[in-house]
């Protein structure tokens, strides 16, 4: 007899988890998504700051590490950290004398870098509790924020969205988009403090890095690009072929002794609105290769110079000295002043968009 019974059909699998992640200081609920994908790798975002807490993807033997600096809870967060995993705006990086003009109006904005805006002020978008939805079928998760016209001294009432997408070829792609209601300038990038051997495993100066990029924006003193596009050729700042982070970041080298190490944005040779490759990474002894890709015309490199110790992160691991590096796609700092520089006005009526994608590999 021929039976009629069939096997059920397995539904979509689960690729997004939501879960509570406790609350901010003034109560407001904070959820955790948790995305999957069918490699195994995963991706757990928060509401609050929009902040990446881990990424895991595995080694070359297939061992899973968690390779993004973070805290195991909320608390963590919220006692104060250097922007782990946060997106930043409205403005990501430094504007100079934390002023501005446009159309013929000055804005004065926060001050929290000595005289400089830093990363959108006193509370910017990394503070911010983001409305999360998940989107179905996919492991993605759309986070929503209205920031209000004049926070931290910006204009208009801008509404920004991020989806983050882990896609099944090992990538985390971050969609963002806005618009607002009065002209305004924005720069949305994310911060993510990446150590490939893992989080807590020691420093990134063995880490093999290559930056796409012929030129960089010197900066003074106070980090403030002095509006020079310098060829890297020659200099500390040559990544065009890989090189050891490590090799050079003690150099005597005026911008090197500026930046602590590396903390400058280089400018990539894709230009801007293009998806194309800013920077690759490989860390030798796991075997992990990061490549990012971004439509954005510039890139900082961080080196983790401000970190020294006195934060323990996740599992209780000492974040010391140069433990992580930072490659924060982005238009170049210092911007609103720079009129060399490539614009970052957003008009009303105009939409705001930028991608970068961060792809895993064991090499
Ligand atoms: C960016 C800046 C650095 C530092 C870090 C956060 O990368 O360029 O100077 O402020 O953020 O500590």
């Amino acid at each position: 007899m021929i039976s009629c019974a069939r096997a059920p059909v397995p539904g979509p699998p689960v690729r997004v988890t939501q879960s509570s992640f406790g609350k901010t200081a003034d109560r407001t609920a904070v959820d955790l998504y948790t995305l999957r994908n069918k490699n195994g790798m995963e991706a757990a975002i928060m509401t609050y700051g929009g902040i990446v807490v881990s990424l895991k993807t595995p080694d070359r033997n297939g061992n899973i590490d968690d390779v993004v600096l973070g805290f195991d809870s909320l608390d963590g967060y919220l006692k104060g950290h250097p922007y782990f995993g946060a997106l930043i705006g409205r403005y990501g990086n430094r504007i100079g004398k934390a002023r501005f003009t446009l159309n013929g109006k000055e804005y004065t904005l926060a001050k929290n870098n000595g005289e400089n805006h830093l990363h959108g002020g006193i509370k910017g978008f990394d503070k911010a509790v983001w409305k999360g939805m998940d989107i179905p079928n996919s492991a993605a998760i759309e986070l929503r924020y209205t920031s209000k016209d004049g926070e931290e001294g910006y204009p208009g009432t801008l509404q920004a969205t991020v989806v983050y997408w882990l896609t099944d070829r090992d990538e985390l792609k971050i969609d963002y988009t806005a618009s607002t209601d009065r002209d305004t300038v924005l720069n949305l990038t994310n911060h993510m403090y990446f150590n490939l051997a893992g989080a807590g495993n020691g420093d990134i100066l063995g880490h093999e890095m290559t930056i796409f990029a012929d030129r960089f924006t010197p900066v003074d003193a106070g980090l403030i690009p002095t509006g020079e596009l310098r060829a890297v050729s020659g200099t500390p700042f040559d990544f065009t072929q890989p090189h050891l982070v490590g090799e050079r970041i003690n150099a005597a080298d005026e911008q090197i002794r500026i930046g602590k190490g590396y903390d400058h944005n280089f400018v990539l040779n894709s230009g801007i609105g293009t998806l194309a490759q800013a920077a690759r990474v490989r860390e030798p002894r796991s075997g992990r290769v990061m490549e990012v890709m971004t439509t954005e015309p510039g890139v900082q490199f961080y080196t983790g110079n401000f970190l020294d110790g006195s934060l323990r992160g996740k599992g209780g691991k000492v974040y010391g000295a140069r433990s992580a590096f930072c490659l924060e796609t982005q238009h170049f700092p210092d911007s609103p002043n720079k009129p060399g520089f490539p614009p970052v006005v957003l008009r009303v009526g105009e939409r705001y968009q930028s991608t970068t994608v961060y792809r895993f590999s064991v090499q």
